[in-house]
């Protein structure tokens, strides 16, 4: 097993401070070249694909700039905080992104191919879509078998921070802070007490950044695809600490006790439900979690948070299949924590993302 030593003990700060930068800067370049490249076969191959979006204004990427700045210099603030080690700034699944990324490629033929029949309910043959919400049985991004094969949870990392331009990890690090401050209720249990769930755990990102941040709390990952949880499985087995414990279920219908967990986190899920799933989601997410118990939603920002935003939230379901993203760019999530009974309702933005904390009572 892999450890996770705090690069402070052996490296100067400014010199971390300088290979965390030159790490973001990579990773956006990267990011960047690739969809230009990408969109331009796109436009080539499918013309009328050019026409769906709405070319974005030069303010909004200096705007864009300026805002992934702060997001930057807000990680590397909470690292040096201590709300997580600054080894996670540097946490990415590389032997993956190379091994997969070529298969990113091939896999375009497949999504111009879906994008031209415009079909987003394709599933491979050999894929069971028994048992699964009629929702979740979508071609998400067009991407290859949705949520349901092994491939795409291969690449789903790698797809992730490429539309984030190597933002999403430091996205999903801003529910940390949030998550920490609310569990300081429970501050008077032993830390291996202390149980996290995080709901729609996908490949386990979240989960390592948990694991960072909470090196001894028990910490349990719950989403809709075996294929995914198996990735989870495999990333997380390669660092220190406790295996997470990782089960198949909707977080409509969370396979645990009442009142059983101090915290409950959700990176990158609302967008991706109905608005009656959202409330189920928040309604169970009450349910579980203790009194005095603290959750923490990650998602992207919404029409209310940045107006001059709103061509690039008009864009992405036009661009990409994205089915409830409209509806929830307008869903008012502060009023869904209340009505399930949430109190103490705090809401941050942070580059295009939103959070929302919000505490059980006691
Ligand atoms: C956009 S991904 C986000 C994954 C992960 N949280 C992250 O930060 O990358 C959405 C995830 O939600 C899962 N999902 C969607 N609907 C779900 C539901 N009702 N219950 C549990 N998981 C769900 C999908 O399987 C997928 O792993």
């Amino acid at each position: 097993m892999q450890s996770t030593p705090n690069l402070d003990q052996f490296i100067p700060e400014p010199l971390t401070r300088f290979a965390y930068q030159g790490f973001q800067e990579s990773k956006k370049a990267f990011g960047f070249v690739h969809k230009l490249i990408s969109d331009r076969l796109t436009n080539t191959v499918l013309p009328e694909q050019a026409n769906k979006s709405q070319p974005l204004a030069p303010e909004i990427f200096e705007k864009l700039q300026v805002k992934l700045k702060a997001l930057e210099e807000k990680d590397w603030q909470d690292a040096q905080q201590g709300i997580y080690p600054s080894s996670l700034l540097f946490d990415n699944p590389w032997s993956d992104f190379f091994r997969y990324y070529p298969e990113v490629w091939l896999d375009m033929l497949k999504i111009w191919q879906r994008l031209d029949k415009r079909e987003f309910q394709s599933f491979d043959a050999a894929i069971d879509q028994v048992g699964y919400p009629k929702y979740y049985l979508q071609n998400f991004h067009y991407q290859t078998d949705g949520y349901l094969s092994d491939m795409s949870a291969n690449l789903y990392d790698l797809q992730v921070e490429i539309l984030f331009n190597g933002a999403a990890d430091a996205m999903r690090r801003r529910i940390l802070a949030p998550l920490k401050q609310g569990l300081q209720v429970f501050a008077n249990l032993p830390p291996t007490q202390i149980k996290v769930l995080d709901v729609a755990c996908g490949t386990g990102r979240t989960l390592r950044m948990l694991r960072g941040a909470l090196p001894q709390a028990s910490l349990y990952g719950a989403d809709l695809s075996a294929a995914y949880l198996r990735k989870a499985n495999q990333l997380l087995s390669e660092i220190s600490g406790e295996l997470p414990q990782l089960v198949q279920a909707n977080g409509e219908e969370l396979p645990y006790l009442d009142n059983y967990f101090h915290g409950l986190t959700s990176v990158f899920l609302f967008h991706e439900l109905p608005a009656a799933a959202r409330q189920n989601v928040i309604d169970e997410a009450y349910r579980v979690l203790q009194p005095g118990g603290v959750l923490v939603i990650c998602d992207s920002m919404q029409a209310i948070d940045s107006p001059d935003f709103q061509p690039m939230m008009n864009n992405f379901p036009a661009i990409f299949h994205e089915p409830y993203y409209r509806n929830y760019t307008t869903d008012n999530l502060e009023e869904r924590l209340t009505n399930a009974g949430f109190i103490d309702l705090k809401v941050e933005n942070h580059f295009v993302s939103k959070y929302w904390t919000a505490s059980k009572p006691l």
